[in-house]
Order: C-alpha cells, then structure tokens, then sequence
C-alpha cells in the first residue's frame, strides 16, 4: 500500500500526516504555535525555531500513532511555498532528508494547491469548479479546470480576508489570531449598526477584493468611539462580518456570471482556507446559491486551517498524475499557483 508522509510549516502551524492512497488518514498532528498571541502576529524568526522544535517531536510520534514503522513510508513531501522562508526551508529540508536517508522520493508542494485540494477529501466536485481561496495571505477565486490547472479570475490587491479579520480583532483588542473571535463577537452584534465602505464596486466586471479600505475605515470609527465597550464591539464585529459576507457575494455572483459569458457551465463552488471555518459565512453562502441550484462544498473543518494532510491529499493526486519527484525542488516563499500549470 503506498504511504505518504507530508509536513506542512508555511507560516504558524506545524503539522505532519500520513495518509495512504485510498486517501485514509493514517495520523495527523497538528500543533497551533502560541508563541506569537502575545505578540498579535506570527513573528517569522519564533515561528522557524519553534517549527523545528516541534517536528523533531511530533514527527516520531505521528509515526507511532499511524501504528506504521518509518520503512513503510513510500513518498515524502512538504509545504515548499507560498509561506515564510524559514517554515518552508525546515519543513522541506526535513521532508527531503528523510526521503534522500530511505531512498524514497521527494515532492515540493504549493500550499494553496493544497487548500484547493482540500474539499476534495470529504466531497465530490465535477470539473470545471469554481473556487474560493479564503486565507491569512490570501484571497483568490479560481477556476478550477482539472487536477493542477487553476486559473485566477480575481485576487485581493492588498490585505487578504484573513489578514483583515485579524487587524479588525487587533483594533477591537482581541487576541491572535482574530478570525474565530471576530465570528463569536459578530453572532452576538446587530450588523446594521455601522456603514462600511464597499470596495471595487462600481466596475461591474471587477473580480478582484480589496479589504484595506474597510480596516482603515474601522481604525477610524475605534478611534472617534468615546466608550470602546463590548456591546460596541459586538456591533462593529458583526457590521464587519456582514460586509465581507456582502462583498464575497458580490463577487461570487460576477464571476459566475463572467464564467457563463465564456460558456463555462459551473455546478460546484467551494470554498477553502482559514475562513472558510467561519460558520457564518458558509451560512450566508449556502443560502445564497444552493436555492440557485450550485452545490457548495467545503474542507471538513480541520482541513480549513493549515495542515499536512491536504498536502499529503496534493500529492497523492501528483503521484497519481504521474508528475515526477524532485530531490531539488526548492523552498519559496512566492511560490506561484501558475508555475504548477
Ligand atoms: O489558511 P490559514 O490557516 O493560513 C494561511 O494560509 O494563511 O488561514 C488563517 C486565517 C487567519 O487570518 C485566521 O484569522 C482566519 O484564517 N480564520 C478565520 C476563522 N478561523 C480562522 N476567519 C474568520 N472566521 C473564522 N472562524
Ligand atoms: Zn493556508
């Protein structure tokens, strides 16, 4: 049976898993680092350390829990970018030497091909499919045309989603990272109580986001608050919420309509990353386009947030493919989902 071993440490978790070629989850571990709550933000130079820290200790164990030994491993292989340089080259250099000491082969692996990958494991999706890339440094709506052509319809041309929700927190004082808390203040907030801008609205055929707008629009209104309380907090929470909610679908109707223009018919959309996690916002997708007949598909939840086994899960579909192993595949941080093509 062929066993794949994956490590992912593209920014600040550190995960690895073994799967095997039905796709069954052998072990997975994966270790959210705290070391940067304090700081409100992932500190690249903490994150490399604990990164190497971590492995060396998870790595034997997830081993002992897939109840395998390290000799039944077929394929090594890693995160090699986007992400930060130092997660990248540990978690590659590990992923190779292991593969060089077994004499086994070695496949770099994009990471946002993996969160696109991701739906794959507890769905099925037909080609083409439309995809939506909702991350910490990224946010990009796909057309997913087969295995390994994606092309980019729209993409934010500043802040990522995630990257927004985690500022927004920041400015309401809560803690790192912000996503999850922004949801749980927003469930609890009325979202007519502030007016936020709509950004790239007026040019219909615009696919691409930009979240900057909305940040500096919140700092402004945090700012010119007398009583920062949590009532305001919950309000201001859910008004951010429901305009990223308003934007997303903004956006997914245009691109869905762009696609038809092209007679590209579209059954699936999915919709994959860190926020994808966020309850509200599949809600509010659901609601919009299953009554239109799509049918959304997301990553079981701990495949939202980064993790090994969605790039375990690409590069089974690359070994599928035939792609070849490469010893020299190197670690970068801009990484490009074209070069894949
Ligand atoms: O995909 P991911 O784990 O890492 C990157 O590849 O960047 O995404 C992390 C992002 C963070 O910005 C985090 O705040 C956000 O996903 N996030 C959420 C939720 N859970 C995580 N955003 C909104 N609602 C959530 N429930
Ligand atoms: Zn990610």
């Amino acid at each position: 049976m062929t066993l794949i071993f994956s490590i992912e440490t593209s920014c600040d978790e550190t995960s690895v898993a073994i799967i095997d070629k039905n796709k069954r989850i052998l072990g997975e571990i994966t270790h959210s680092q705290s070391e940067h709550v304090k700081y409100g933000g992932v500190v690249p130079e903490l994150a490399s350390r604990a990164h190497l820290e971590i492995l060396q200790r998870i790595i034997p164990e997830c081993v002992k829990k897939s109840a395998i030994s390290i000799k039944d491993i077929d394929i090594y292989c890693a995160t090699s970018g986007p992400g930060l340089i130092g997660g990248l080259l540990i978690g590659t250099t590990i992923a190779k030497s292991m593969a060089i000491a077994m004499k086994k082969p070695f496949y770099g692996i994009n990471h946002l091909e993996g969160h696109l990958i991701s739906p794959t494991f507890n769905n099925n999706m037909t080609f083409p499919y439309l995809s939506i890339l909702l991350t910490g440094g990224h946010t990009q709506i796909y057309i997913v045309k087969k295995f390994n052509h994606y092309k980019i319809l729209g993409e934010s041309i500043d802040d990522a989603i995630g990257e927004c929700f985690d500022k927004v927190a920041k400015l309401l004082g809560l803690k790192y990272p912000g996503g999850p808390e922004i949801e749980k203040l927003a469930s609890l907030g009325d979202h007519n109580k502030f007016k936020l801008p709509h950004p790239l609205i007026k040019n219909k055929m615009d696919l691409n986001f930009s979240f900057s707008g909305i940040k500096t629009a919140i700092n402004l209104i945090v700012k010119s608050q007398k009583k920062v309380d949590l009532v305001f907090k919950k309000n201001l929470a859910a008004s951010f919420q429901n305009k990223v909610i308003e934007i997303l679908i903004e956006k997914i109707d245009r691109s869905l309509k762009f696609l038809k223009n092209e007679n590209i018919n579209i059954n699936d959309i999915t919709i994959v990353g860190g926020v994808a996690a966020n309850k509200a916002i599949r809600e509010a997708l659901n609601k919009a386009y299953i009554s239109k007949n799509y049918n959304l598909a997301y990553p079981q939840k701990n495949m939202c947030g980064d993790n090994a086994m969605m790039i375990g899960l690409t590069c089974l579909k690359k070994y599928e493919h035939k792609h070849k192993p490469d010893y020299f595949f190197k670690a970068n941080p801009r990484l490009q989902i074209e070069e894949e093509l």
